[in-house]
């Protein structure tokens, strides 16, 4: 089993000052950094693109967990990897050819993430899981942060736990959305390795011990 990593989500930070709540997410002590990229198509909001994740790129040595919320994630692909990300996730319910930008992201040097919404069954990613390095359990529906945890999930994700170890493939398992520490237990429990937290991680009144408190499930 993976030890625990928190990946605070840049979404519920400063937009007027990115790179200071990147500088707080490093200060925490914390390596991985969320960057939720929305389209205003695939999911109903806008956030910022490859151009900004490339400024940040130049403030901050985090690692660069960049979730592609786009209905067209092939067309960007690249210039997120030039950008400066150093995993990419995908979402498996657009159209689209999932094997071919998995490939594309590989070549292009950066980890491939697959990433599945509350409504898709497992058995969506299933032929993806020996191709990736991370899957990613959405644990809302994707477009805006501090929404509420969806505990139904939680089967999803350890259904894909047992699909792990049965092949004994070793891709990473995140959960992304209402993520505090008391579902993300609960998501521990069931299998889930990577903790993706807005809401919770930049209001905690001391963000040490919360990340301490995850670093311990
Ligand atoms: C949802 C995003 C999440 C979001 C999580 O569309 O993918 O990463 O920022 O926010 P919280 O932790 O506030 O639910
Ligand atoms: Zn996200």
């Amino acid at each position: 089993m993976h030890a625990p990593i928190l990946a605070p989500s840049i979404l519920a930070g400063d937009h007027a000052n990115l790179a200071s709540s990147a500088a707080i997410v490093a200060a925490t002590g914390l390596e991985w950094l969320h960057l939720d990229i929305m389209d205003g198509h695939f999911v109903p909001n806008l956030s910022f693109g490859p151009q900004t994740v490339a400024a940040l790129r130049g403030k901050s040595k985090l690692f660069f967990d960049t979730h592609l919320m786009l209905d067209e994630p092939h067309r960007y692909i690249e210039a997120f990897a030039r950008a400066g990300a150093g995993l990419i996730t995908i979402h498996i319910e657009p159209a689209l050819d999932h094997a071919a930008a998995l490939a594309r992201i590989k070549a292009l040097g950066c980890r491939r993430g697959i990433a599945l919404n509350p409504g898709t069954p497992p058995e969506a990613v299933k032929p993806f899981l020996p191709h990736v390095e991370l899957v990613l359990a959405m644990t809302v529906q994707p477009g805006f942060g501090g929404q509420a945890f969806r505990a139904d999930v939680l089967p999803k994700i350890a259904r894909l736990d047992a699909w792990r170890r049965e092949a004994a493939l070793d891709f990473r398992l995140e959960v992304d959305g209402g993520i505090d520490l008391k579902t993300a237990a609960a998501c521990r429990a069931a299998g889930t390795d990577t903790f993706v937290a807005g809401t919770s991680f930049f209001n905690a009144p001391d963000r040490a011990a919360y990340a301490a408190a995850i670093a311990n499930l």
